[in-house]
């Protein structure tokens, strides 16, 4: 496409009847871009608000082509409310494994429950009730209240948080919460007016594909740029102001490929904390300068009781979680003596002998499918 002319805007000092005119010009130049870019998405021929919630639920934290086989996995097996709701949680799990924040299968379930008991098998319209579900925040109740149901209610998330502090010049240091607060009441301007639900969807959109962190298209692709307040003060590539993030803390722990006959031991993991409820190998966290091949046996006896019998290293996974760098030290063993037990801390955990090639059937994390491979 050719450069475009880039006259700058008039005047920084805007009353509010200039603010709002602004915003409509913004926002007609944001849907007119959104009806011939926009992303052929499988929600997106649905307007069953049931799929919208879905859909959210899976964007929340995670990238869109990452979401799209799950979301068509998910609702070929639970089609509506009813289905989900007389799910086994083992199945749901088992839909989400792989596509990690595990919490957000557990809320969809126990949320398409509460749609049954007390909001007559539907999903809520307005966005106060669809904050009384589990896991459905400021974000997920604006997007499916919005797009689903036609409703002016705004969405933020890391896209919109880009766009806007770009397009509006805002330098304030977006971890904090009188700027987000700042923020959700200038996406809610966007909400105001037709078309709420395209309107949203566009400023995620053009966030996602135009807008982006790194080599923003403003010299090319850009249907705002000459309204861009941050271009025109050259500012673009520093915003959002966002403070640099702590590291991640590195974790090193063993796991053990623990047979019985022709069957290995599963654990299910605690209700609680990192990868709450799904399905591993036996395995402990090292403690700091602990060498792996040193405190593998003892380790593996606290947590299982057992004596495992001549442990052989297979290799290590690495996997990066939010703040943590897993170092995952993969152990074979040949056989393991003594009573299975579990330790004390950990007894709630559930336990299976179960073929290997049945492992995958479990709910499990990536983490576990990438040991499973390892050792297969
Ligand atoms: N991210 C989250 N929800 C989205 C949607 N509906 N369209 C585009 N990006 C999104």
């Amino acid at each position: 496409m050719a450069a475009r002319d880039h006259a700058p805007e008039s005047p920084d000092v805007l009353g509010a009847a200039t603010k709002t005119a602004r915003i409509r010009r913004l926002r007609k130049k944001l849907l007119d871009w959104y009806d011939v870019h926009q992303r052929d998405l499988p929600w997106r021929k649905s307007r069953d608000p049931y799929a919208i919630w879905i859909s959210e639920t899976m964007l929340q934290q995670t990238r869109v082509e990452t979401v799209i086989p799950y979301y068509n996995r998910f609702l070929s097996r639970f089609p509506d409310i009813e289905s989900l709701a007389a799910a086994d949680r083992d199945q749901v799990f088992a839909l989400w494994s792989g596509l990690g924040y595990y919490s957000r299968a557990d809320n969809l379930h126990r949320a398409a429950r509460m749609m049954v008991d007390e909001f007559e098998k539907r999903v809520p319209d307005e966005a106060e009730e669809l904050r009384k579900l589990p896991g459905v925040g400021r974000y997920t109740a604006g997007a499916v209240a919005s797009i689903a149901f036609d409703r002016p209610e705004a969405v933020l998330d890391g896209n919109v948080i880009r766009v806007l502090t770009r397009v509006l010049d805002l330098g304030a240091d977006v971890s904090r919460k009188v700027v987000i607060e700042r923020l959700w009441q200038e996406a809610a301007a966007f909400a105001r007016g037709p078309r709420p639900g395209d309107m949203n969807q566009a400023l995620m959109e053009f966030g996602a594909t135009v807008c982006t962190p790194r080599a923003p298209a403003c010299e090319t692709r850009c249907p705002l740029a000459r309204m861009c307040h941050g271009r025109r003060a050259g500012r673009v590539d520093l915003l959002p102001n966002k403070p640099a993030k702590r590291k991640p803390r590195v974790v090193d722990a063993v796991t053990v490929w623990l047979p019985r006959g022709n069957t290995i031991l599963a654990l299910q993991r605690p209700e609680t904390g990192l990868l709450a409820n799904l399905w591993e190998l036996p395995s402990c966290e090292l403690e700091k300068n602990q060498e792996p091949k040193d405190h593998v046996s003892s380790l593996i006896e606290e947590v299982t009781g057992l004596a495992i019998v001549n442990p052989i290293q297979v290799g290590t996974v690495e996997h990066v979680f939010t703040h943590i760098v897993m170092h995952l030290h993969v152990f074979r063993c040949s056989s393991a003596v003594g009573r299975l037990r579990r330790g004390n801390e950990r007894n709630d955990q559930k336990h299976r002998w179960v073929k290997p090639d049945r492992f995958t059937r479990l709910p499990i994390a990536t983490l576990t499918r990438r040991v499973l491979e390892l050792l297969l």
